[in-house]
């Protein structure tokens, strides 16, 4: 894959400029910065990934592959990113969409509450931002489903901010790289490594070169990141109330109207387990109940 970062760096031309610290901690020396982004960069080169929301420039598209990508692995979200987006193509669409619909296109990437979240960003950029998504990190984090990581992404994807963040991929470079001998290494001890390394110029790039490193050091180590403070194995989905809320949704949207008991039926599970999980989907506002009946909300 063609790098433009590279060469630059080659030829001594970008380099990271001595920048605050998000807090102190570890100081690398220049050379190491260097040596570590050829690295990155040089793996880039051979193996990066061609993703469709990395030739986009449109911050809808870059907004909805982040939310996706939260939770959701790169290869399913390959699958439903395009449909999706044919679907609704941009913050008026999705705005507008009911939410049956917007679920349909959701199905099979799970946490399903991001959907509502998209189509609430969607309805508040049009309404207040006349359409734009706005740039700024701290406007990007008011919105539903946009914490501190996804605002700094979107704000380097989309509107190429040198911002600082971590994500999986990422905090597994670096625990390779910098922490060998340690456990129980923080994000925050993290933090200040990604800003001293971060290519400026070309956060964009650089941030891809980061995640698929990460993703090679997956499939070729031990897991890096089972030493951070923060790893957690994911539930098991197979029984979980989460697999429960996904089937009733789903049984939702194929039938606009259900009671408790249908469902029960048609899933083969006990009335008990499906009202706790309607209160849920209640709570969450994804479903209504007029009577006995159940039905999808119409409005969010
Ligand atoms: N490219 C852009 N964002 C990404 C993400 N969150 N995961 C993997 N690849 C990406």
């Amino acid at each position: 894959m063609k790098s433009k970062s590279t060469r630059d760096l080659r030829k001594g031309k970008k380099r990271n400029p001595a920048s605050k610290l998000v807090c102190p901690g570890k100081r690398l020396t220049q050379a190491a910065v260097r040596r570590f982004q050829e690295r990155i960069y040089l793996h880039y080169q051979a193996h990066g990934r061609k993703l469709p929301w990395r030739t986009t420039q449109d911050p809808y598209r870059i907004l909805v592959s982040e939310i996706m990508l939260q939770q959701t692995q790169v290869q399913t979200v390959m699958g439903k990113y395009e449909p999706f987006i044919s679907t609704f193509p941009d913050f008026p669409s999705l705005a507008r969409a009911s939410l049956r619909m917007v679920l349909q296109k959701w199905q099979g990437l799970g946490y399903n509450r991001r959907a509502i979240a998209l189509m609430q960003i969607a309805q508040r950029v049009t309404d207040e931002f006349y359409g734009k998504l706005p740039s700024s990190v701290e406007t990007l984090k008011t919105f539903p489903g946009i914490g501190a990581a996804t605002a700094a992404s979107i704000a380097a994807f989309a509107f190429h901010k040198p911002t600082v963040f971590i994500e999986t991929n990422i905090r597994r470079v670096f625990i390779h790289s910098f922490f060998h001998d340690r456990t129980n290494i923080r994000d925050a001890e993290i933090l200040p490594l990604v800003e001293q390394t971060l290519h400026t110029s070309h956060p964009r790039e650089w941030y891809y070169a980061l995640m698929d490193y990460g993703v090679m050091l997956k499939q070729n180590h031990e897991n890096p990141n089972r030493r951070s403070a923060h790893y957690q194995k994911q539930p098991p989905f197979q029984g979980s109330n989460r697999q429960i809320r996904g089937m009733i949704l789903k049984a939702l949207t194929t039938k606009s109207c259900l009671s408790e008991q249908e469902i029960a039926q048609k899933l083969h599970l006990s009335r008990e387990k499906i009202k706790y999980n309607l209160v849920q989907l209640e709570k969450e506002g994804f479903i209504k109940r007029k009577r006995r009946k159940i039905t999808l909300a119409e409005n969010l």
